[in-house]
Order: C-alpha cells, then sequence, then structure tokens
C-alpha cells in the first residue's frame, strides 16, 4: 500500500560551496507583487491595484500593522513593469516617473523606515517578460544602480533570453557584480527554471555557488491544481533538489497564494504546511489590505512558520504514497533530531484517514517521539517506534504534525547524530 519509506539521515552537501552574501540562512519570507498584481499599469483605470510606489508602501503598511513583520515577513517585492519603458541618457534604469513619484529610492527609504526590505526585479536578456528594459547588456551597471538605491533583494528573471545557454556565464556574472557593490543583495535566480524549460541540464552546484533562492519550476497560478502541479514537480525530483538546499540556499517553489481567489481554507493550511515542509521562501503575492481574518491566521501561524524557518535548513520530502485514498506522507527533518510530518490529501471525497507505523516516517527508528498536531494544536502522545500514528485529513487537506524525540539528537558534519 505505502509506495516507498524513505529514512532521511544524509544532509546536504553543498554547504561548503553555497552563495557567501550572510543571506537566506532560512527560506525568505516577504510579500512579491506578481501573482496577484501582475503588470497592471493603468493607473487611471486601478489607482488602486496598479504597479506603483503606492501599492508597495501600503502593502509595507499592512505587513506592520497587521503582525506579518512581527511573524517574520520582511521583504517587500516589487516584480515585472516597474520601469521607464527606456534607460535614461547615462544608460541607467529608472522607475516609471508617474507610477513611481519617489523613485526607487525614495520607496526603499520608506520601506526601510518601517523597519522592511525591499526587493526589485530585472531579467537576464535585453527586456523583461513583459518587455520593459532588463540588464542582459548592463549586468554591472544595474547591479550598482540597485545597491545606491538601497535595494535588498533582486529576482533576475529570463524569458526573453533566446540563448539559454549563455545562463551558466550570465547569472554567475550578475552574482559577482551584486557582490562588488558591498552591498549584501539576496540573489533569486530563475535559471534553473529556464534551462529546465529548454532541456539544458541544471548544474545546481554552479546554482548554488551563486544564488540564494531559485526558481526550478513554471510559474504559480491562482488554482489549486497549480499548486499540485508544484508538489508534484518537487515530488518527483526531491532526490536532485534536498541535497542543494540548506542556509543560504533554497530551491523555491514560488508564491503563496493563500487568501487569493482560488483556494479555500483547507487548501490555504495545505500550500502552507507544503511550503514549510519543502524549506520554500515563504512570499506571499495577495491584498493584504483585503485579507479575511481565516487567511491571514493561516499566514501568521506561528508553529508552521517555526517549522518553515528551522535553522538547520533542511529540505523535506515525500516519503509515503498511499494509492488507494490519495494521502501522501512528506517529512523535514528539524533541529535536534526533532522533525516534521505532513499528511496531505488529494483525495476529493470524504475525510480519509490513514495508520502509519512511527518508525516508517521517523528521523530515528529507535527513539520514541511526542507529537503534536501543529494546526490543532493538541498532543496526539507519545509514540514508541512500533507504534502506529492515525490521522484523519481533509480532502485537498493537510495534517501537520511535529515530533520531538524523548532522546536527544543534533546536527553534525552534515549528519544527524545521537547526542
Ligand atoms: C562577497 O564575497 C565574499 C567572498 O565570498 C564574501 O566574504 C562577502 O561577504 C561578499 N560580500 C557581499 C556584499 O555579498
Ligand atoms: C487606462 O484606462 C483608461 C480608462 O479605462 C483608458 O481610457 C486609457 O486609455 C488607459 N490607458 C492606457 C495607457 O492604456
Ligand atoms: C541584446 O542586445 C544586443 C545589442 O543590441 C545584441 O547584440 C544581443 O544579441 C541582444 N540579446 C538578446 C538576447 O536579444
Ligand atoms: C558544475 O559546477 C561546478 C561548480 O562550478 C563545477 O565544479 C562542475 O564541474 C560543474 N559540473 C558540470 C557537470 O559541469
Amino acid at each position: 500500500m505505502w509506495a516507498s519509506a524513505v529514512l532521511l539521515v544524509l544532509l546536504g552537501s553543498f554547504g561548503a560551496n553555497a552563495l557567501d552574501n550572510g543571506l537566506a540562512r532560512t527560506p525568505p519570507m516577504g510579500w512579491l507583487a506578481w501573482e496577484r498584481f501582475r503588470c497592471n499599469v493603468n493607473c487611471t483605470a486601478d489607482p488602486k491595484n496598479c504597479v506603483s510606489e503606492k501599492l508597495f508602501m501600503e502593502m509595507a503598511d499592512r505587513l506592520v500593522e497587521d503582525g506579518y513583520k512581527d511573524a517574520g515577513y520582511e521583504y517587500v517585492n516589487i516584480d515585472d513593469c516597474w520601469m521607464a519603458k527606456q534607460r535614461d541618457a547615462n544608460n541607467k534604469l529608472y522607475a516609471d516617473p508617474e507610477r513611481f513619484p519617489s523613485g526607487i529610492k525614495g520607496l526603499a527609504d520608506y520601506i526601510h523606515s518601517k523597519g522592511l526590505k525591499l526587493g526589485i526585479y530585472t531579467a537576464y536578456g535585453n527586456f523583461t517578460c513583459q518587455g520593459y528594459p532588463a540588464s542582459g547588456m548592463h549586468l554591472e551597471l544595474d547591479a550598482q544602480t540597485f545597491a545606491e538605491w538601497g535595494v535588498d533583494m533582486l529576482k533576475m528573471d529570463g524569458c526573453k533570453q533566446m540563448d539559454r545557454h549563455t545562463m551558466k556565464k550570465g547569472y554567475p556574472q550578475m552574482t559577482k557584480y551584486l557582490n562588488a557593490t558591498g552591498r549584501p543583495i539576496l540573489f533569486s535566480c530563475s535559471w534553473p527554471d529556464y534551462e529546465r524549460g529548454a532541456g539544458i541540464p541544471i548544474n545546481y552546484t554552479l546554482v548554488a555557488e551563486n544564488c540564494n533562492i531559485w526558481r526550478n519550476y513554471v510559474d504559480i497560478q491562482d488554482s489549486w491544481q497549480s499548486v499540485l502541479s508544484i508538489i508534484d514537480y518537487y515530488a518527483k525530483e526531491q532526490d536532485t533538489l534536498v541535497p542543494v538546499a540548506g542556509p543560504g540556499n533554497f530551491n523555491d517553489p514560488d508564491m503563496l497564494i493563500i487568501g487569493d481567489f482560488s483556494l479555500s481554507v483547507e487548501q490555504a493550511k495545505a500550500q502552507m504546511a507544503m511550503w514549510a515542509i519543502l524549506a520554500a521562501p515563504l512570499l506571499m503575492s495577495n491584498d493584504l489590505r483585503t485579507i479575511t481574518p481565516e487567511y491571514r491566521d493561516i499566514l501568521l501561524n506561528k508553529d508552521v512558520i517555526a517549522i518553515s524557518q528551522d535553522n538547520a535548513g533542511i529540505m523535506g520530502k515525500r516519503v509515503l504514497q498511499h494509492h488507494a485514498n490519495g494521502i501522501e506522507a512528506w517529512t523535514r527533518p528539524l533541529s535536534n533530531g526533532v522533525f516534521s510530518i505532513v499528511f496531505f490529501s488529494r483525495s476529493v471525497k470524504e475525510p480519509e484517514f490513514v495508520t502509519v507505523v512511527m518508525k516508517a516516517l521517523a528521523v530515528s527508528s529507535d527513539t520514541s517521539y511526542e507529537v503534536t498536531d501543529v494546526y490543532a494544536q493538541k498532543s496526539m502522545g507519545v509514540f514508541k517506534p512500533t507504534d502506529s500514528i492515525t490521522v484523519y485529513v481533509n480532502p485537498n487537506g493537510v495534517v501537520m504534525l511535529k515530533a520531538t524525540p524523548q532522546k536527544v539528537w543534533k546536527v553534525e558534519n552534515n549528519m544527524i547524530v545521537l547526542n
């Protein structure tokens, strides 16, 4: 019935070569405009939702006033369509003056005054995906410009670059130019996703040396189907992707769409739990001005966020698949021998139950664990390795557990060892 059981003991071995800018020691958290606000540039027609400094200032205000900043969300990230249609007389990028009258420097000052950080967007190639000027021929100048403005994070896209073979050179060049500015700038690379799309072999050693986070797969859309297809991709590729993740380096399955139009509350809990298990960046793309409390509470769930932000930075993986009822189990080892389990249901019927022997899930097969239900915030008791654990999982939902060993474990030389 259960397709496989994998004991995760060996951790990522890429740590030694990770990008050394001190950033993204845990998966970055914040807000990113793209999925929800796209390239809406007509501020006459839609002043409330167009891509403008006002939008980013309002989101920054909400992050601070509604508890997101206190929960760890710190980046406010601009995506495509912020630029003027041309570079200036000195070839520098500048923001559309009507939509960003303070300029990016002015916006960065505002964001920083709130104790938050500003992220910006460009592309490798001559144009962005939406046809705005991009950095292809101006990597060094643009890195300097972003640093002068006080930018804290950069997403570099790549869709108008016809020769994707050049990305293995171009992205590392940008890494050097960013480093040379002296300003720590978290680097988010879309490069592996474009190589994947073109059938070019991805060298994740090289990616991890040059990027803090990177997109592996297609853009998320506002649909459960999209969330499912992304989860499928990470399950399929987990043997490649798990070893490259670690402090300073994370695979990026794209934005959280919690609080948008498509996900039910169960599905939103599922996306949040799965992104935490995957050690994924938590970049919300939603309207924080109108989000309802039930979705806000999911995004602010301290216990789920603590799992996401665990210091060991290990990415979780799928360990069991129950074909009869569509439930799968994913586990993520956390610091001190603790681990988290997500029972994830693809069922579209009634809540289904699943029973599994503890040692099929655990980091250690000779330790008892105290198990708590993370969303329900209640203890389920102590389980010996041979004890079975039974949970009911709602359709398109999750049960997220945290298991704390009765013996003490620690991470040493990329191994989990008994203390
Ligand atoms: C630049 O790279 C060096 C060497 O890897 C590192 O020590 C330094 O912190 C980096 N600086 C910035 C600003 O990223
Ligand atoms: C913006 O929207 C207004 C009102 O719908 C329309 O009249 C105008 O042509 C649009 N501007 C652009 C640049 O598309
Ligand atoms: C970008 O523009 C330069 C200069 O016009 C040109 O040589 C180069 O081929 C262009 N690159 C792409 C990817 O279109
Ligand atoms: C991948 O990149 C690493 C680090 O730059 C390099 O040492 C290695 O040779 C590359 N592997 C392949 C197959 O090109």
